[in-house]
């Protein structure tokens, strides 16, 4: 009789486990691969942290790989996930063109794909693209400048240079698009001069992204244009790692000679360049709430097991080269010194402490 109590006791425990289990968002330990391409760079560690801290809330076992951005290494941590049973992967990928061939398993496992962050070119595997509004991160920061010389109202001439991220990376080319389609009229009338004549996409381009790559190219351009007092006004980054760039060149090749800072932009409000901005080294930065983004994400993945449609509020601007990816765009805001506290430190994002 006992055992028979015990029994039933066990059986009602199990089944209390399980609805629990299934209220966590009906996803029962639901495997999900997440792959991100570096941890150089803060950014894609908050983005990894979230990711996982928001799957495993609602109920998800998650596979957290990082590539060191290294393209064969996230080939094969893709190629892992779907072989280990992910269900849904979420992909930031270190060059868009080149997980073509690993998707295709995925789609012949029925495992799908969500493109994170960065749209994942010319493969129908992507299900859904979850990112920041890139066109619209390029534009503020090209508003910015206009606004700071005062280019609306006509003055000038400025000197101002130009660079921009990963040419494999499909968002770079939104960023400085946007940022060009403020700019170029400026640059037409002889508002903005550029004298490095330094313009287009592929020049300004920076392989990787990287802080180093950036650098060396203005060490260039500063010992070429600038070394004898001319004065650079304004430098539009794309991102925080090559303005990181921009700013360590000025410090050894430009500050001392010269009366004025450049206004310079730049994107993600990584710690280093926050700190930049309170000592007046860097005027902004694009603020892109990784949190946000991690859970936009998770409801894309809730919405694919339980075969539903996810939120989505853009069906036309991203076409990966197989057609249009249905694509969640949150908003990206611009972050200076008159508004970083509001922003960073009262939503939670950083501690002031992190700041100091
Ligand atoms: C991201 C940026 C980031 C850059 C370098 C882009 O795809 O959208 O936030 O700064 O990659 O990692």
């Amino acid at each position: 009789m006992k055992k028979r109590i015990l029994a039933v006791l066990l059986v009602c425990a199990m089944a209390l486990a399980c609805f629990t289990g299934c209220s966590k968002g009906g996803s029962g330990g639901t495997k999900v691969g997440v792959a991100m391409p570096t941890k150089d760079l803060q950014r894609w560690n908050q983005d990894g942290d979230n990711m996982k801290k928001e799957l495993e809330k609602a109920g998800y076992t998650v596979d957290l790989q990082y590539a060191s951005n290294d393209i064969a290494t996230q080939v094969s941590q893709i190629e892992n996930m779907i072989n280990s049973g992910c269900k849904v992967l979420v992909i930031a990928s270190i060059e868009g063109d080149s997980l073509g061939t690993v998707l295709a398993q995925a789609k012949e496992k029925g495992v799908k794909v969500i493109a994170y962050d960065r749209l994942i070119m010319n493969s129908d595997a992507v299900t859904y693209y979850a990112t920041f509004d890139n066109y619209m991160v390029g534009t503020k920061q090209g508003q910015y400048i206009e606004e700071q010389l005062g280019l609306k109202d006509g003055k000038g001439p400025f000197n101002i240079e130009l660079i921009t991220g990963d040419p494999g990376d499909n968002n770079a080319n939104f960023f400085f698009g946007g940022a060009m389609d403020v700019l170029n009229k400026y640059i037409d009338n002889g508002q903005l001069v550029i004298k490095s004549g330094q313009k287009d996409f592929a020049t300004v381009a920076t392989q990787g992204w990287s802080t180093e790559n950036a650098q060396n190219r203005f060490d260039a351009i500063i010992s070429a244009y600038y070394a004898d007092g001319t004065q650079l006004d304004a430098v539009l980054a794309s991102n925080d790692s090559t303005a990181m760039g921009v700013t360590n060149s000025l410090e050894a090749n430009y500050s001392g000679n010269h009366s004025n800072w450049p206004i310079i932009t730049g994107q993600d409000c990584d710690i280093a360049n926050v700190k930049n901005m309170i000592a007046g080294k860097q005027a902004m930065s694009i603020f892109k709430d990784t949190r946000t983004l991690a859970s936009k994400t998770v409801e894309m993945v809730d919405a694919i097991m339980q075969g539903k449609e996810a939120p989505v509020n853009d069906k036309e601007t991203y076409d990966n080269g197989t057609g249009i990816i249905p694509s969640y765009l949150c908003e990206p805001v611009f972050a200076d010194v008159n508004n970083y506290k509001k922003l960073l430190i009262e939503s939670g994002y950083y501690k002031e402490s992190d700041l100091q």
